[in-house]
């Protein structure tokens, strides 16, 4: 019933980004992979979206930016053969069957993901993503009905418990799906991000779905810091990939060829591409503000740094914030270039 099950292709080494709002839309996606090397970064998702919103005509309409995929984006996936898998979040199993139906139909991801782990107050309230931990009968439902909407791989992203780890508990309950693979983020829904991830529970739920279904892919989540960081967890724990969440921020060229700080070019020259790229692709759809979060990632660690970042803290649109690039370049770069 499963067609195309990209995930039996992986087995071992799988570098994943991670789902995460209002930074890895088709954008930041595409730059992320302009400056990888090809085979270092497997998986990229998309950020939560919501089935209620993608099942309301009118709702639809304020989700379903968070789905789009630029024609840069999907050449850069066909060139470098990274997969693009589509994250859902609700509690109505209904609803997962028409937001997956739609999304075989309309889209060309190359899976669906459900969201079990996000822990924010908002989305618990509804019973949803985390909350899901301490239903495993909705789970099971919210799974089967989406694998027979869609007809396509289905993934759960998760996290070891609610106030403790119940990690072989859960995943045993979850590998009672048909679902093709499942990742871990290694802390507690009451941990959120604010304690160091606890990986030994990635190992547990390795060792339960090596015993039920083997078959399935576990990917390991929190704090991997670096490429080896992650090469490294993975042997640690048997896990058949890593994702990679904030250490993205810390570093964009996390998937590049080699770990070296990158020079003050090469982190303005991303920067204007990201600028770009955005206003262009979003024009009026998504607020500007959005990318202020980005620009700490990029301008730091060069000398000027603090001044030119509070500069473009204060623009209010992309042309402003190119403006100040440009200005940076002509008073600082080219100054300390002769
Ligand atoms: C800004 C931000 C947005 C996030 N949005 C999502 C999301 O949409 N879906 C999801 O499953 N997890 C989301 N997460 C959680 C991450 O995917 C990841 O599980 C978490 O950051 C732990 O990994 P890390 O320690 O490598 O950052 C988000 C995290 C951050 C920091």
């Amino acid at each position: 019933m499963i067609k195309n099950n990209f995930w039996t292709e992986f087995r071992h080494g799988l570098f994943a980004l991670a789902p995460m709002e209002d930074v890895t839309d088709t954008v930041f996606r595409e730059l992320v992979m302009s400056v990888s090397l090809p085979g270092k970064l497997h998986l990229l998702f998309t950020e939560f979206t919501s089935v209620d919103g993608l099942c309301h005509p009118v709702g639809r309409e304020a989700v379903i930016h968070r789905l789009f995929v630029n024609e840069s984006e999907q050449e850069f996936l066909n060139k470098y053969n990274v997969k693009l898998v589509a994250q859902l979040w609700g509690n109505d199993p209904e609803k997962f069957y028409k937001a997956s139906q739609y999304i075989a139909k309309d889209f060309h991801f190359d899976g669906i993901d459900i969201n079990m782990g996000c822990p924010v107050d908002k989305v618990v309230k509804q019973n949803s993503c985390s909350a899901l931990i301490s239903q495993p009968d909705l789970a099971l439902e919210i799974i089967d009905a989406t694998i027979k909407g869609s007809g396509m791989p289905v993934s759960v992203k998760t996290r070891t418990g609610i106030k403790d780890h119940q990690t072989a508990k859960w995943i045993d309950e979850l590998l009672q799906s048909d679902l093709s693979a499942i990742t871990l983020h290694a802390r507690t829904q009451k941990m959120q991000s604010l304690f160091p991830a606890e990986w030994e529970q990635v190992k547990i739920a390795v060792a339960v779905k090596e015993e039920i279904r083997p078959e399935v892919r576990i990917l390991g989540n929190g704090d991997v810091s670096s490429w080896q960081n992650g090469k490294e967890l993975m042997l640690q724990t048997g896990a058949d990939g890593v994702m990679v969440g904030r250490g993205i921020f810390a570093n964009p060229w996390f998937f590049a060829e080699n770990d070296v700080e990158r020079e003050v070019h090469a982190k303005v020259g991303l920067l204007e591409n990201h600028i770009r790229l955005f206003s262009n692709t979003w024009k009026s759809m998504r607020n500007f503000s959005i990318l202020k979060r980005f620009f700490k990632i990029y301008v730091n660690g060069f000398s000027g740094a603090s001044a030119f970042r509070a500069s473009l803290m204060e623009t209010h649109n992309a042309p402003e914030a190119l403006q100040v690039i440009r200005d940076f370049r002509e008073n600082h770069l080219l100054q300390t270039d002769k």
